[in-house]
């Protein structure tokens, strides 16, 4: 019978590890986890042509004074925040020659077209058009383990 408190806090501690990590994947959403559709991409890819190309450029890779919206630098500047703060900064900042002027819908689908050509992978479901529904999402340039 020695065995039995081992046993016992196996028992206890197996389960209460597998809860822990239902909620780290359940919070732990990031732009890997397919958050936006391809239909969504189409419609951001016309709506980018329309309203950011001019100074991001065709192929997002920035202009004479606009940073890229895709690569290792953009990357490296949004590594660590999540979705809804690109959406805020986007709807709120930007194009900048007209900042505000963009509804919701189609800043999502711009996101998502950016996102898209970043790397990162389509999903089913649209990418939400409000900031505080994709806070939730985690922008991680490297796929996370498993
Ligand atoms: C008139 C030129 C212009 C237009 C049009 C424009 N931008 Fe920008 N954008 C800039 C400049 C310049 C900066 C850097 C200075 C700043 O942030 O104000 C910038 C910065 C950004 C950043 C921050 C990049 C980073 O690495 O943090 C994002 C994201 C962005 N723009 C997205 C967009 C999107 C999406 C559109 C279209 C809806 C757009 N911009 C339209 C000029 C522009």
């Amino acid at each position: 019978m020695r065995a039995l408190p081992l046993i016992l806090a196996t028992a206890v501690a197996v389960p209460s590890i597998a809860l822990s990590q239902g909620a780290v994947s359940a919070a732990g959403r990031t732009v890997w986890s397919g958050v936006y559709s391809a239909a969504q991409v189409e419609r951001g890819t016309a709506a980018y042509a329309q309203h950011c190309a001019s100074c991001h450029g065709d192929s997002l890779a920035g202009g004479d004074q606009a940073p890229p919206l895709a690569g290792g630098t953009f990357l490296a500047n949004w590594n660590g925040q999540d979705a809804g703060a690109l959406f805020t900064r986007i709807k709120t900042t930007m194009p900048l020659d007209n900042p505000g002027s963009l509804g919701g819908a189609t800043v999502a689908a711009i996101e998502a077209m950016i996102l898209a050509r970043n790397g990162f992978p389509a999903g089913q479901a649209d990418l939400p058009p409000d900031a505080a529904a994709q806070t939730a999402i985690a922008i991680t340039p490297t796929r996370p383990a498993g």
